[in-house]
C-alpha cells in the first residue's frame, strides 16, 4: 500500500484508460511516468501486440518503475522531459500523463511535443490538480493553515485544469472534455488517499524547514480528529481529454 495502491489512484487509472478507448495493440506514451503504475495498467490493456513508452526526467523514478514492471515485456522506459521530446512526429496512438504537467514551466511547450508525437485522431488524456481546493480538515487552524501554505511551494501551477482547455485547442486538440474527479476522504484508513498524502505533506513541509515539532503536532492533530469523527481531506483532480486534429 502507498500513495498510489490505495483506492482513489487505482480509480482514477480505470477511468482514464477508459476515457483513452484504449484498444489491444496500440502504442501508448506516459509522459511523466513515475514509479510505472499507470504503464503497468495500461501495458496488460495493449497485451504483447501493443507497446507503452514510460518516459520521465527522473532516474529514480525509472529505476522504481523498471522494478515495478519488470515481469512484463511491452514496455520501455526512456529519460526524457515533456518540453523536448525525442520520438518522431505521429510515433503513439493516445498519450497519457497523470499529474505532470503542473510540475512542467512551459506547459504549452509540452503539449505542443505531446500533439507533435500524436497521431491524427489520437487522444490525450490528462490529470492535474486544482491544488487550491485541496484541504486537510481536523487540525487546529492556524497550524493547519501553516503546513498547507508550505505545500504550495511543491507545485508550479496551482489551477492548471482551468487553462488546459485553452492550452489544448491551441495546440492541436478539438473534442475536449473535462471532468472532476473530486472526492472526500472522511477516514484515515490504510486504503485511503489522505493517509499516505498526509505523510507526502509532512515529508515536505519539513524539507522546506518547517519545524519538526510542529509537523509533529499537524500529524498527531490529524490522528485526534480521525479517531473523534471530525476529519476530511478533500481532493479535487481534473480529467483532461482532447483529440488531435
Ligand atoms: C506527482 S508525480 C506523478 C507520477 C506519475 N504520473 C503517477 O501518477 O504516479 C510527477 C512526475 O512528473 C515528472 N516530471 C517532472 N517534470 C517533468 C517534465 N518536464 N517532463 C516529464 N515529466 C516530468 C516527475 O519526475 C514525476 O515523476
Amino acid at each position: 500500500m502507498g500513495i498510489e495502491h490505495n483506492r482513489e489512484g487505482v480509480g482514477r487509472r480505470k477511468v482514464m484508460i477508459e476515457s483513452l478507448a484504449v484498444e489491444s495493440g496500440q502504442i501508448i506514451l506516459d509522459l511523466g511516468c513515475g514509479g510505472g503504475y499507470q504503464v503497468r495498467d495500461l501495458a496488460l490493456a495493449v497485451g504483447s501486440e501493443g507497446r507503452v513508452t514510460g518516459a520521465d526526467p527522473s532516474s529514480d523514478q525509472l529505476d522504481a518503475a523498471r522494478e515495478y514492471c519488470s515481469d512484463l515485456d511491452n514496455i520501455e522506459f526512456v529519460e526524457e522531459s515533456g518540453t523536448d521530446l525525442s520520438f518522431s512526429d505521429d510515433t503513439f496512438d493516445s498519450v497519457t500523463s497523470t499529474n505532470v504537467l503542473e510540475y512542467i514551466n512551459d506547459v504549452d511547450s509540452t503539449i505542443s511535443e505531446i500533439r507533435r508525437v500524436l497521431r491524427k485522431g489520437g487522444r490525450y488524456c490528462t490529470t492535474s490538480v486544482l491544488w487550491d481546493h485541496v484541504r486537510f480538515h481536523g487540525p487546529e487552524p492556524v497550524l493547519n493553515n501553516k503546513i498547507h501554505k508550505v505545500f504550495r511551494e511543491h507545485c508550479i501551477h496551482q489551477m492548471l485544469p482551468l487553462e488546459l482547455p485553452r492550452k489544448l485547442q491551441e495546440n492541436g486538440f478539438s473534442g475536449i472534455s473535462s471532468m472532476s474527479l473530486s472526492f472526500l476522504n472522511q477516514t484515515m484508513h490504510n486504503n485511503a488517499f489522505a493517509k499516505w498524502f498526509s505523510i507526502l505533506m509532512a515529508k515536505f513541509a519539513t524539507s522546506e524547514g518547517m519545524p519538526g515539532d510542529d509537523v509533529a503536532e499537524w500529524q498527531k492533530q490529524l490522528e485526534e480528529a480521525d479517531r473523534e469523527g471530525r476529519f476530511g481531506f478533500v481532493s479535487f483532480p481534473v480529467l483532461t481529454t482532447g483529440v488531435a486534429v
